[in-house]
Formats: C-alpha cells, structure tokens, sequence
C-alpha cells in the first residue's frame, strides 16, 4: 500500500473537523467556513502562517468534545463564558493537537483563540501583541462564523457594523479592517452563506493552500489516529480508552490470522477509528444508560453510516472506512448498517465485531460491571455464526483467553 502520507493527515483532518461539526444530525460546516476566512484573512496579513492558520481554524475547537452540547451552542449563547469545561478548551485543544509531530505551533495558536486584544479574553488573559498574530486572525474567522449564524448579524452590512464594535476590544484596528474588507467582497460572502457553494469554496481553498508538511521516517498517521481515537473515547466517559484497546486485540487477532502487514494495519487503524461516527452523534443519547426509544436507538446506529462517510472523505481510507463502517454487521446478516452476512462482511470488521464485544463486556458501564474474561470469551462462543464469524472466533479465542485485561 503506498500511502500518501501528507495527503492523509490533511484529508484526516478536514475530516475530523467535518465529524465534530455534526450537531444533532446536521452538518454545520462551522470549522469549514472559519477556515475559508481564516485562508483569506491569512493570505492579507501573515501569508507565512496561512496552513497552519487554515489548518488550526479546522482544529481548533476540539477540545471542546467534552461538552454536553456542540460548542456553537455556547458561544452563540454568551460571550464570555463561566463554564469550567468552556474555558479549558483551548488548552485541552492545544494539547490534542501537539501529540501530533509537527504541530506545536498550531497548537498555540490553538491555546491563544479565545485571547481579546484587551486582555479580557481566556484562559491566559494576554492582550494586544502578547497574543500571537495568528491565533488573533483564527479568533476573528471564527466571530465572522458566529456573526453569521446569529439573526441580528446575519447580513453583511450588520455583520460589518458587529465587526467594528468589537475593535480595540477583541480585535486590533488593523485586524478589524482586514476583516471588514474580506467580509466587503460580495461574492465571497455569498459563496460562504449556502453550503453548496461553501463545500465547494473549501476545497478549492484546501487545494490552493496544501497539504501540511509532516516529517519523514514518524509513524505519523498512526500517531494521529490514536490522538484521535483517544478524543473519540472522551465524548463518552464510560468508554475511556475503548478504542484502544478494541485496536490492541485486533492487531493481535489479526497477526493470529497470518494477515499480511497492509491488511494488519488498516485493521489496526479501523480499531482505533471505529467509532469516529460518534463525534455525530449528541452526548445526550450516547450517555443514556438504558430504555432508548426506537427512535434513538436508530440515531445511534446512525454512527456506523458517519463512521464509512467521514473516513471515506480520505483518499487511502477506503478500504478503513469500509471495514469501520462494517463494524455492526453481524454474521447471520441480522447486524446493520447494511445487513450484510457472512463472508460479505469484510473481514477486518468481523474481527473488530469480536474485539468490540468483549472490550464493552470486559469494561464496567454505569448500569453494570465488567464481567470476567473467560465469562467473556463463553459468551462470545455462545454467539458464534449467529453474531461473530466463527473462523475468526476459533483463533480469536486463544489470545483473548490469555490477555491481561487492563479496562476499568
Ligand atoms: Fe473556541
Ligand atoms: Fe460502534
Ligand atoms: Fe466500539
């Protein structure tokens, strides 16, 4: 498999900042727009910082995951926040995203986006130069995207008149003016309006910028999926590390299976992605112990049909997003998305189906505990041809039985 690997880290992330911009259901395309007006805020006044000023606009509110409700929601409410969680994700983000080689410096910008020109902002209560440059013109894209959404801003002679109030106060003149004169241009503000035109606005935007630079010779990709499988677990708190260990028993399942090294790996990479789907989905649902509606049930199940869509969106994760995807499809053809069966079932997601079961059995949920892993694995065989591939499960067995269990 040649792997793009700077293609793939970049496609990963307009990925991942499209997933957690789905709020109960929909896309928001909030993250795209902020970095279409960062680009070109960028492009005026730090045309040496525009990728990482782009690229942090898509990232940088992902260390807002933990909160009950989609940020939007926050920041359309109030603008200067008390929630603790609220306050602390720009240094949670700065965090994400620094475990990621070569992002240091998106990172802080990412610490420094919520900072006012007049040191009223957070967490670090900068102000005017202190505040890098770059994390002021990824603040200012995002106000213009908030701007936009609310009723009493929405057109562009409103927002412009929002804009100027906020100058000396969030903003510096210079930046103020920039913006106003970015936000004057009528066709890109109406491409940015409708989201047809505003998906197609991006990746032209995407193109023109480039991919970002990653250094040689680092497992790069691997690295970034387990950055982001470790933010997928956060959502849910009861699923801490989940994904990381479903992957673990996977790679060895799939060793057991004498797959080749490409295979091993993309089943490895599909294990810590595999509930990516569920950035979409709303904490609300994914929090509620038992007694789901069918309707709920149905929105959950919906996170296998985002998982295929938004690791599909990477060029060299087809073959991830089609085993991730897949991951609910039972042997007997009774699993969904597809109702697929048998060996139509590929055969990275029958592995992750075992692997996924008992992680979530062998792991304490607040209306169980964790039951012990020959307990486990019995029941695994219980529901051998009926849920699990049985092929798999006779040499999955083996190293499930003998694997110190680390979950809580
Ligand atoms: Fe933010
Ligand atoms: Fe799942
Ligand atoms: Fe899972």
């Amino acid at each position: 498999m040649e792997l793009n690997i700077t293609r793939t880290i970049s496609e990963l992330f307009s990925a991942v900042s499209l997933a957690l911009d789905i709020d109960e259901g929909v896309k928001l395309y909030r993250t795209w727009r902020v970095s279409i007006f960062g680009a070109e805020i960028a492009g005026r006044m730090l045309p040496e910082e525009r990728k990482n000023i782009f690229y942090g606009c898509l990232l940088h509110d992902i260390g807002a995951i933990s909160l009950p409700e989609h940020v939007i929601h926050y920041l359309l409410k109030e603008e200067m926040p008390e929630d603790p969680a609220m306050l602390a994700h720009p240094l949670i983000g700065a965090e994400i995203v620094s475990q990621i080689p070569n992002l240091e410096t998106m990172a802080k910008f990412i610490l420094n986006h919520h900072e006012w020109h007049n040191g009223k902002g957070y967490p670090l209560g900068r102000q005017k130069d202190a505040i890098p440059k770059a994390a002021q013109i990824i603040s200012i894209a995002d106000q213009i995207d908030i701007f936009m959404r609310n009723e009493a801003t929405r057109s562009q002679a409103d927002l412009i008149k929002a804009l100027d109030a906020r100058r000396n106060r969030q903003f510096s003149s210079g930046l103020i003016d920039c913006a106003i004169e970015v936000i004057g241009n009528d066709r890109l503000f109406e491409e940015t309006r409708e989201q047809n035109s505003l998906v197609k606005l991006f990746h032209k935007t995407e193109a023109d910028i480039g991919e970002i630079s990653m250094p040689a010779g680092v497992d790069v990709i691997g690295t970034a999926c387990e950055v982001f499988s470790q933010l997928i677990d956060t959502k849910h708190p009861y699923t801490i590390n989940h994904s990381n260990r479903v992957s673990r028993y996977c790679l060895l399942i799939a060793l057991a299976l004498n797959l080749y090294h490409d295979e091993v790996t993309n089943i490895k990479w599909a294990g810590l992605l595999h509930d990516i789907g569920k950035l979409g989905i709303s904490r609300k649902l994914l929090d509620k112990p038992a007694g789901l509606t069918s309707e709920e049930y149905e929105q959950i199940k919906q996170h296998s049909v985002y998982t295929k869509e938004i690791l599909g969106s990477i060029t060299d994760f087809r073959e991830i997003a089609w085993i991730a995807g897949s991951e609910h499809e039972r042997y007997d053809g009774k699993g969904y998305p597809q109702g697929l069966a048998a060996e139509g079932i590929p055969l990275g997601a029958r592995i992750i189906a075992v692997a996924d079961a008992f992680d979530a059995m062998t792991s304490d949920r607040p209306y169980r505990k964790a039951i012990s892993v020959s307990d486990a694995c019995e029941e695994l065989e219980k529901n051998s041809g009926t849920q699990f591939d049985p092929a798999v499960l006779k040499e999955a067995l083996p190293i499930l039985r003998n694997l110190i269990v680390t979950a809580g």
